[in-house]
């Protein structure tokens, strides 16, 4: 497990993706606002819910987020699109609704931060987000990430166009 200040970062556990598919995925706006597909049912217990994960798959890497204390899951954490050529790679993160405004949002990004460029070797980590996420925006910034530039209305949220920010950080840049 990978450790934080307040949250720890663990394989994904069977019984951790139902929770995280109701808590996370059966919210339609949640949802809309994280994911760049459209959002549809998932069947409970169905293989193609996100949450389940493929330890083939070399390009994601999966976390179930758990805090440090009790070891309670309250949150889904990923490192996508892993390029081993130019050495980047995205992070994406959504915590449980009981979860957020704690302070685990920008421990999560503090411990991918690590994994990506200790544990990986990655040169560039990335982050895209909707422009009004400023709970996503922050924990980025208070990480190192800065903001280089805004996706124009790229983003189809839930009847309208909403802009992006993308944020990177660079391993020179970075202090853990
Ligand atoms: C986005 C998310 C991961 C952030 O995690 P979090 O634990 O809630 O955020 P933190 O508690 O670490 O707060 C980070 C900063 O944002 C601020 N913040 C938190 N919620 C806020 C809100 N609703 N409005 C404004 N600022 C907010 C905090 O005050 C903190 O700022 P500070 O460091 O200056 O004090 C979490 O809220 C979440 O899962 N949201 C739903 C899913 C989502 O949006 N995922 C991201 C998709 S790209």
């Amino acid at each position: 497990m990978l450790r934080g200040d307040k949250v720890g970062l663990r394989a994904r556990h069977e019984d951790d993706i139902p929770i995280l598919q109701a808590e996370l995925n059966d919210d339609v706006v949640n949802y809309s606002r994280s994911d760049t597909r459209p959002w549809r049912p998932v069947t409970p217990g169905s293989k193609d819910s996100q949450f389940v994960v493929d330890d083939k798959e070399q390009r994601h890497v999966s976390f179930s987020v758990v805090e440090l204390g009790g070891g309670t899951l309250v949150g889904d954490a990923v490192l996508w699109n892993i390029d081993n050529h130019n050495r980047s790679a995205h992070i994406g993160l959504g915590l449980l609704p009981s979860a957020r405004g704690k302070g685990y949002g920008t421990d999560v990004v503090a411990v991918l931060s690590h994994y990506g460029f200790v544990v990986r070797g990655l040169h560039r980590l990335q982050i895209e987000t909707l422009a009004d996420n400023p709970a996503m925006l922050r924990s980025a910034e208070r990480n190192g990430f800065v903001r280089e530039g805004v996706l124009r209305s790229s983003a189809w949220v839930m009847g309208e166009f909403v802009d992006e920010v993308l944020l990177g950080l660079l391993a020179r840049d970075w202090k853990p």
